[in-house]
Parts: C-alpha cells; structure tokens; sequence
C-alpha cells in the first residue's frame, strides 16, 4: 500500500487505534492530519495535530478549512474518535450521559466526515473508514449507549456510501472485536478480565491497535477499490462464534 502524495485525516489520533492508523499512514508514505481532543506525543514531520473536540461544528469547519489551504486536498478520513458506553442500563442512563456517547461517536462522526465530503467532493474523490464495534452486533448488557452508537456508525457508512458513490467517494468501517488501547487498557491489565476475554475470542487473543489500523489502511487504500459501504469485523473470529 503506497500513501505517498496523499493527505489523510486521522479523528481520536492521540490513543489507541487512531494512533497506529496514524503511524502506520506515516510509514506508507502518508502526510497525516490528526484531530483529537487531547494532545498527541506523535511527532513526525509529516503529521500536524489539531487539538479539537469533533462535537463542535465551527472548530471542525475551521480546522478542515485551513488543513485544506495548507495541503490543496483531503484524500482519505479515518474516523477512530470514540469513547466507552456509561456501563449502566439503559433505564437508568440520563440524558447526559446518553447524549455524550451519542455526540461523540455518532454525531460527532457525522460532523466531521459531512465537512471532511464536502471538500473530497471538490476533488471528485476520496475514502473514508469508520470505526463501529462488534457491540454494533454482539450485544451485552449496560452498553445500550454504546451499541446504538455503532449500530448508528454502521447504517450511516452504507447511507454515506451511497450519497457519495456519484462523486467516485468510498465509504466502509471496521468494526473491531477485544483491542488493547487506552479505552480498554485498565480491564485488560486485570488478569481476570484478560484471561476470560481470551477464552472467549477464537483466535485466543486480544487484538493490538495495529491489527484494526492495518485492515483500516486496507479499506483506505486503492487495493479496496470495489468496497463501498461494507463494514468488517476484525475480531479473531468473535462475531462466527456466537
Ligand atoms: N478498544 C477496543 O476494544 C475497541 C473495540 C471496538 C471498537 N473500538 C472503537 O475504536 C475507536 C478507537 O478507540 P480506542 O480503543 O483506540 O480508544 P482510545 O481511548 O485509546 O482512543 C480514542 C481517542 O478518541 C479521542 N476522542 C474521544 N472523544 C473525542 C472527541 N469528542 N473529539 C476528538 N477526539 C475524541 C480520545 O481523546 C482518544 O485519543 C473508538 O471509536 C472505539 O469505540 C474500540
């Protein structure tokens, strides 16, 4: 997968996935565009970081305005952004902590990929991958804030697939299984939490932040060309053995 010449945003960039979507765009040649509401130690003369909340629309038009005078283009958007459900049922979940998984990982998304369209549309071209869950399939209780969030991801990719389509933009998403990053990393350093949840997963381990970012390069890269409006699992087998 080549990357040189090519300019790619990269949302949630300081942790996790979207900081080894970051790195690996970066060793394929990629000029990388990192927008995170925290700041990122990632430093890199090809990659330029935008400390910025995705929730808030004018920040976003500001910052992809100005990404767009610097680099001419926008050529590929990773949406890695996210944050963790509540941990509650839904019954007892108050709107604000509803609306804060909601507006982050669904609108949010929505926000910046609406602006992020909008000027690949200029180009007559673009790919776009965004990161829904196996919690958008595989249910468990207290997440239903999160679940409707990924199930929300995964309808709106094949919807922006398709409004997309005439202007030669793809659009796909991931949803990954069990990954060690920042959002997991205090449950998964408890033994009991790590054994049980690799008994659980069929490839007997969970998944490091590179394994999604390299199926996200994928979706991004010419190689995927004829995907549009898929979502794939990238979960050890998770989802096949349910
Ligand atoms: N880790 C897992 O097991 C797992 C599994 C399935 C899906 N996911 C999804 O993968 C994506 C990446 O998560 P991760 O596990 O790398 O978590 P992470 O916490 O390591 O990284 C998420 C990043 O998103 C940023 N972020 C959160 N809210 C933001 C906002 N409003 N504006 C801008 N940036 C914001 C955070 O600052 C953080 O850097 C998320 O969408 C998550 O739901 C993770």
């Amino acid at each position: 997968m080549n990357f040189l010449g090519k300019t790619i945003l990269v949302t949630g960039s300081a942790s996790g996935i979207g900081r080894s979507c970051a790195e690996l765009l970066l060793e394929h040649g990629a000029s990388v565009v990192g927008l995170d509401v925290n700041q990122s130690s990632l430093t890199n003369e090809h990659y330029r970081h935008y400390t910025i909340d995705i929730r808030y629309e004018p920040k976003v038009t500001d910052a992809l305005d100005e990404i767009e005078a610097l680099y001419g283009k926008i050529d590929g958007l990773a949406n890695c952004a996210g944050v963790y459900a509540s941990s509650k049922p839904f019954y007892e979940l108050d709107i604000d902590e509803w609306n804060k998984v909601i507006s982050t990982n669904l609108t949010g998304l929505f926000i910046l990929t609406k602006h992020a369209a909008k000027k690949m549309i200029k180009n007559n071209m673009g790919t776009i991958v965004n990161v829904s869950c196996i919690r958008s399939r595989i249910f468990r209780p207290d997440m239903a804030d999160y679940a409707a969030s990924k199930g929300g991801v995964v309808a709106l990719t094949s919807a922006m697939a398709l409004d997309l389509q005439q202007f030669n933009i793809r659009v796909n998403s991931v949803a990954p299984g069990f990954t060690y990053t920042g959002m997991t990393a205090k449950s998964f350093d408890n033994p009991e939490v790590r054994d049980f949840s690799e008994k659980i997963i069929p490839a007997g381990k969970i998944a490091l932040s590179v394994d999604i970012a390299k199926v996200i390069l994928f979706l991004l890269s010419e190689m995927a060309n004829y995907i549009n409006g898929e979502t794939i699992f990238v979960d050890g087998g998770f989802k096949i053995s349910k």
